[in-house]
C-alpha cells in the first residue's frame, strides 16, 4: 500500500509538473497567424514545442522555439530509430549570418561529429517548410513533418549552441542541459517522458536545479498532490492503466 501511494504521489507530481509547464508555453504567439493545438515547455534549454497533429494523414505542424544569442544556433528534430541520441536524428537547424538573415538547414546527424550536409532527404517527409525566424532573442523553427512509421510516439531531440564567426555551426556545449535535451513525445496526447539513456543527465539537471530552489513551491505542489490523490483514488484502476 505504501508503495502504491508512493507511485501515486510520483505520478501526480509528474502530472502536475506537466500541467504547469504546459501552461508556460500556452501564452506563446507566432508570426503569420499560425496557431498550434498543443504545446510542451521542454525540460531543458528553456525551449518549447508547439504542434498540431493531423491523425488523418499522420503529419504534425510543429513550431520549436528556443532562446539564443543572435550569433548562436538552435535545432529540433526526430530520431526515428532510437531514444536519447543525437546520432541518427534528422534535424532542422536555425542560424543567422552577420546581417541577421536567418537560414535553416535540414540535415541527418550521422554521428556526434556530423557533416551538417543540407539535404531535403531527411528520414521523414517534410510536406511543408521548414522556415525559421529570430525575434525577442529566440529562434522559432516551423515545419510540417510526417511522423515516422505513422506513429504518434517519437523520440525528439533539440539543441542550442554557438556559431563560429563566419556563421558556421559550432558544436554545442556538453553542459547537463545540453545533454538532457531529448525526450519521447506522444504527439496525440502531448505526454512526454525522458528518453531511455538520458536518465543520468536528467538526474544531474534536476539535482543541480533543485539545490538553488526555494522549497516552498515543492511543499505547495505536495499539498495539491495530496488533494489530487484523494480524488484520483476513487478512479484508481483507470488511472493506473
Ligand atoms: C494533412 O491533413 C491536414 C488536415 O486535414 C491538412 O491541412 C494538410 O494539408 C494535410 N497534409 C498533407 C501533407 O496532406
Ligand atoms: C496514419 O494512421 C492513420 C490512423 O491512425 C490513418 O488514418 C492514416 O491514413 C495513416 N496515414 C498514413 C500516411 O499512412
Ligand atoms: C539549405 O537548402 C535550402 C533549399 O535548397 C535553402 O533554402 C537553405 O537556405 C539552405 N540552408 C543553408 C543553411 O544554407
Ligand atoms: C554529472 O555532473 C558531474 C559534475 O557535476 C559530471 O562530472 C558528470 O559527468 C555528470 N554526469 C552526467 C551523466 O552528465
Amino acid at each position: 500500500m505504501a508503495r502504491l501511494l508512493l507511485l501515486l504521489l510520483g505520478a501526480s507530481v509528474l502530472l502536475l509538473a506537466s500541467a504547469v509547464t504546459a501552461q508556460d508555453c500556452l501564452s506563446a504567439t507566432f508570426s503569420g497567424g499560425r496557431t498550434f493545438g498543443k504545446c510542451n515547455s521542454l525540460p531543458s534549454l528553456s525551449a518549447s514545442l508547439h504542434w498540431t497533429y493531423h491523425p488523418e494523414n499522420g503529419t504534425a505542424d510543429v513550431a520549436f522555439r528556443a532562446p539564443s544569442d543572435p550569433s548562436g544556433w538552435v535545432a529540433w528534430g526526430i530520431n526515428p530509430d532510437s531514444g536519447g541520441s543525437m546520432e541518427g536524428s534528422s534535424v532542422f537547424v536555425a542560424s543567422q549570418d552577420g546581417s541577421g538573415a536567418v537560414s535553416i538547414l535540414m540535415t541527418n546527424l550521422e554521428s556526434t561529429s556530423p557533416s551538417l550536409t543540407n539535404t531535403t532527404a531527411l528520414k521523414f517527409k517534410v510536406p511543408a517548410g521548414p522556415a525559421a525566424e529570430y525575434s525577442d532573442r529566440a529562434y522559432t523553427i516551423y515545419a510540417t513533418v510526417e511522423l515516422p512509421r505513422n506513429s504518434t510516439q517519437q523520440f525528439t531531440v533539440w539543441q542550442a549552441g554557438p556559431a563560429t564567426s563566419n556563421g558556421g555551426i559550432s558544436p554545442h556545449p556538453t553542459a547537463p542541459a545540453n545533454l538532457a535535451s531529448t525526450q519521447r513525445l506522444d504527439f496525440l496526447s502531448g505526454s512526454s517522458t525522458a528518453a531511455p539513456n538520458s536518465k543520468l543527465h536528467r538526474r544531474n539537471v534536476s539535482s543541480s536545479s533543485s539545490s538553488d530552489d526555494d522549497p516552498f513551491p515543492l511543499l505547495l505542489s505536495l499539498f495539491f498532490c495530496s488533494i489530487f490523490i484523494f480524488f484520483r483514488l476513487q478512479r484508481l484502476p483507470s488511472f493506473l492503466a
